[in-house]
C-alpha cells in the first residue's frame, strides 16, 4: 500500500470521535480524516445529477440531520454501530441524480460505499462494511429491520420526513428509540427548520450558514 493511501486508511472516519450534537462550537480544524471523506463524497456527483439533488431535499443539510437523528438513536439502541450510521448518513443519498423518484439510488450508494472502502477511505472490517452496504442499498425500499444498526440508519432517514411536513408512520420505524416522543419532537423541529446543527456541520467541514439555503 502506498504511503498516501496508508495514511488515509490509518486515519479514516471510523477512528474519529463523533462530537456531541449539543457541543458544537462552529470551529473546525482545517482538515481531518472526516472532512476529507466528506469532501470526497460530496465532490463525487453522479453523472447527470441535478443541482437540486445535491443541495436540496437530499443534500448535505439533510444528511447532517440524518446523522444527528442517528446519533440519538444509536445512543439509545443496544448493539447499534454509531460510526456505521454516520457513514450511512453521509453516503446513502450521495448517488441520487434527482430529488424526485430516483429508483436504485440506494443500490448506487451501496456500490459507492464499497468503492470508498476499496480506495482506503473507510476503516471497516468486512462485517461493518456489509452493514453499511446493506443499509444504503435497501434504504429506499420502505422496509423495517431487526438489525439495530440498519434500523437506526433507516429510522434516522425516516424521521427526516419532517422536512416535508410528514410524520413518520410508527409501523415503519424499526427501533424503539425512534418512537420516543422527545426524539420525534426534536427530529420534527430540525427537519421543519431545514437547518443543521452547527457543531455537526463543522465536524464535516461544512458552513452551516450555506446549508440553511433550501436550494
Ligand atoms: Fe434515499
Ligand atoms: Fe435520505
Amino acid at each position: 500500500m502506498g504511503e498516501a493511501r496508508r495514511r488515509r486508511a490509518a486515519a479514516a472516519l471510523p477512528g474519529a470521535s463523533a462530537p456531541s450534537p449539543a457541543s458544537g462550537t462552529g470551529q473546525e480544524a482545517s482538515a481531518t480524516p472526516r472532512t476529507a471523506l466528506v469532501r470526497r463524497v460530496l465532490s463525487a456527483w453522479p453523472r447527470g445529477a441535478s443541482r437540486r439533488a445535491l443541495g436540496g431535499l437530499h443534500g448535505p443539510a439533510h444528511r447532517l440531520r440524518v446523522w444527528h437523528n442517528a446519533m440519538l438513536l444509536t445512543a439509545a439502541t443496544p448493539g447499534a454501530d454509531a460510526e456505521v450510521a454516520e457513514l450511512f448518513a453521509l453516503i446513502h443519498d450521495s448517488r441520487r441524480v434527482s430529488d424526485g423518484d430516483d429508483p436504485e439510488h440506494g443500490t448506487r450508494a451501496a456500490i459507492f460505499a464499497v468503492q470508498l472502502a476499496a480506495e482506503g477511505w473507510l476503516r471497516l472490517d468486512i462485517s461493518r462494511l456489509e452493514l453499511l452496504r446493506a443499509a444504503c442499498e435497501q434504504h429506499e425500499m420502505g422496509d423495517i429491520t431487526a438489525d439495530p444498526t440498519i434500523g437506526c440508519c433507516w429510522d434516522a432517514d425516516r424521521l427526516e420526513l419532517s422536512r416535508l411536513g410528514v410524520r413518520p408512520n410508527p409501523a415503519l420505524l424499526s427501533t424503539n428509540a425512534a418512537l420516543n416522543e422527545g426524539v420525534l419532537a426534536l427530529a420534527w423541529e430540525r427537519g421543519m427548520s431545514w437547518t443543521a446543527e452547527p457543531g455537526l456541520a463543522a465536524a464535516w467541514g461544512l458552513d452551516p450558514k450555506a446549508l440553511a439555503r433550501r436550494w
